[in-house]
Order: C-alpha cells, then structure tokens, then sequence
C-alpha cells in the first residue's frame, strides 16, 4: 500500500474530529504554553480556578502570538497592545476603548483534562464528545509509578503508529533498550483484530531471554514469558506489556506477581511532516524507589529516541521517492488496519463537510 495519500499535505493527513493529546498536565503551570497541535497555533492556559483552556495563539488584533502574553486570573492579555481575553476565547477587554467590536474573539479549542493528560479536539466544536475518551487511570493510580516523556519527530505521524503496531523492529532497533532474543522474536505468537475503529495486537513470547530492561528493572536471569497488548484508536495507541519467569502460568492467565508495564503513546501532528510523540509507562513494582522510576523514564526515553532516529531516515528517504512503491509483510497487518480506520474516518469527514457546503448553498 502506497504512503503517500497519507503523507501528502493537500489531501490532510489526520482525522479532525477525535481527540489528540495537547500534552501532560504538569507542563501547564503559571505560563501560558504554546504548542502546534494539528496545524493549529495553539495556546493552553489555566484559569483562576485552575481549569486547563486552548485557544488560537494568535490575537484578533494583530496577529499577536497570545503565548507571549501573560495569564492574569481568567484572562490572557496580549503582549502587544494589552487585549484581554477570556476562556471562550472572547475579547473582553481593550485598554483606552470601551466598546469592543464584533468579531473580536479567537478560536477555541474543546480541551479535557483526564488522568493527567491533556485532550484536545481539532474538529468541530459541536462534535467534541469527552465520553470517547478513554480512561488511563494508572497515570495517577497509587499503586502506579508512572514516567512522561515526549519527542518532537520529522515525520508524519502515522510513520510512529506504524512503528508501534509492527513490533517486529524490537530486535534490530532495540537491541540496547527493549529488544529481546531474536529468534524468539521471530516464533511471536501474534494475533491482530479489528474492532469498529479499533485495531488490538496480542503478541506472546515463550520462554525467552530477559532483555535489557527486564534484566534491570525486575532482576530475571532465567527465561520468561513476555506479552504485549496493543490496541490503537485514532489517534492514541495504548501498549500494556508483561513478563513472568517462564512456564509459570502467564499464558494461561496467571499474571499475579508479573512484571506489569502500562503504555500509552500519543503521535499529534504538528504539521504534515512533523509530530510531537507524547509517550507515558507506568510499572507495577518497586514504587517507593525513585531512582528505578528515574532509570525507568531514561529507558523509556532511551527507547524511543531509537525509534525516532529510524522513522526521520525513513520519512526523509519517502519524502525524495513519493511515487515508487512499498511491499507490505505479514506483520504489517495491524498498521494496514490502522491506516484503513484512518482513512475511513477522513473520507467521512470529507463526506460530511462537502454535504455541508452542499445544504449551505441549496
Ligand atoms: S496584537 Fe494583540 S493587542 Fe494588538
Ligand atoms: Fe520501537
């Protein structure tokens, strides 16, 4: 299947309406934060009350940037001449005027705050439905320590949910990190299912070597048995991954006292060829040692610089190719269906925008 409908930035390149992440709670603090989220200048900030807002980081007036400006209570005041606005995105004040006139109001964006991650809706204001948003408790579940990292990537973001849902690359990319025996990578039980627009990929490593990480984190020597669940939804991908000393019952459902990991990746496009790679894991285990948590954050870390550097070199090489053709493996099964779910979404937003203009002109 060719990349490039995907990649190409006429044709858009993500879903506008689902939910991305904007970033982690603990990043808004008393600064307004300015990121680019799907195309959009966008600057997040809290209110007085401490609920977390998005707005277009760009003033009415001038054309400001907002994020250079300055919260005060409820409001953003902008750098430049001093207009304030509110959280709905609505001008409320203008220093030496009092009228304020019609159209003076930047966009907002919908932005939930939930298990210490920030959602953002791109689309539609009206279509932002935060029952879609699934609940990852383990961010902040005490019995959880959970590390945040994130990466800004050269590439189109489907490049990185490709990555995550063909594990095949542990064992040449990861050799340091997370890679384990590669002839055990190659016997992976792997099964992959469609759900509506959910793609899940079990995959079952028996009795193989500890990798790296496994080695520090948990003390194995001897063989284990791995699993790893992944299941993607435009446009997050969760990844709950586990190990147990081998042949003691983990493929049959006895997981009690496993090494137990909880991912959740979060590829939001920047641009068509740029991406901010939001990643968290939490772990199970040794929760009162903050120096694990801290060697758990660099590995994570670690790990996926690995996978940035691949996806930029390969993004690079697509973008000077366009039109030649890829082969598809066997293990690309669940990124085909992820790009599918993708595709379908994109085609319907399509659909629905050009009735719109349809019914507007009838
Ligand atoms: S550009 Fe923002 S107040 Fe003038
Ligand atoms: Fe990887």
């Amino acid at each position: 299947m060719s990349l490039v409908p995907l990649l190409s930035p006429e044709r858009g390149y993500f879903p506008r309406n689902v939910w991305y992440i904007a970033g982690f709670s603990s990043e808004l603090r008393d600064k307004p934060l300015a990121r680019r989220i799907c195309g959009h200048a966008v600057v997040m900030f809290r209110t007085a009350g401490g609920r977390a807002v998005a707005l277009e980081d760009r003033c009415v007036h001038r054309g400001m940037p907002l994020s250079a400006g300055e919260r005060d209570g409820d409001i953003i005041r902008c750098a430049y001449h001093g207009l304030e606005f509110d959280a709905s995105g609505a001008c409320t004040k203008i220093p030496g005027q009092a009228r304020i006139p019609p159209g003076a109001r930047v966009r907002s964006f919908p932005l939930v705050e939930r298990d210490a991650l920030l959602w953002i809706w791109p689309g539609d204001q009206e279509k932002a439905d935060e029952s879609l948003i699934v609940s990852r408790p383990y961010h902040t579940a005490p019995d959880w320590a959970c590390v945040f990292g994130t990466l800004e990537v050269k590439a189109n973001w489907q490049l990185i949910a490709d990555n995550l849902l063909n594990l095949s690359h542990l064992q040449y990319v990861h050799k340091k990190t997370i890679g384990g025996d590669p002839d055990a990578d190659d016997r992976a039980e792997v099964t992959v299912v469609r759900d509506g627009n959910r793609v899940r990929v079990t995959r079952w490593l028996l009795n193989v070597e500890p990798p790296p990480l496994h080695r520090m984190a948990r003390g194995y020597t001897g063989p284990i048995d791995r699993w790893q669940e992944f299941e993607f939804e435009p446009c997050v991908l969760q990844f709950h991954s586990g190990a147990k000393e081998a042949g003691t019952g983990a493929r049959e459902g006895r997981r009690d006292g496993a090494m137990d990991l909880r991912h959740f990746h979060a590829p939001t496009p920047q641009g068509p060829h740029s991406t901010l790679y939001f990643f968290t894991r939490a772990h199970n285990f040794r929760l009162d040692d903050a120096e694990l948590t801290e060697k758990m954050r660099r590995s994570m870390l670690a790990t996926f610089e690995e996978d940035k550097a691949v996806i930029e070199a390969q993004q690079a090489r697509l973008l000077e190719t366009e039109d030649e053709p890829l082969i598809d493996l066997r293990d690309d099964a669940a990124n085909l269906h992820a790009r599918r779910i993708v595709r379908q979404l994109m085609a319907q937003e399509d659909a629905a925008e050009t009735s719109g203009r349809h019914l507007a002109h009838a």
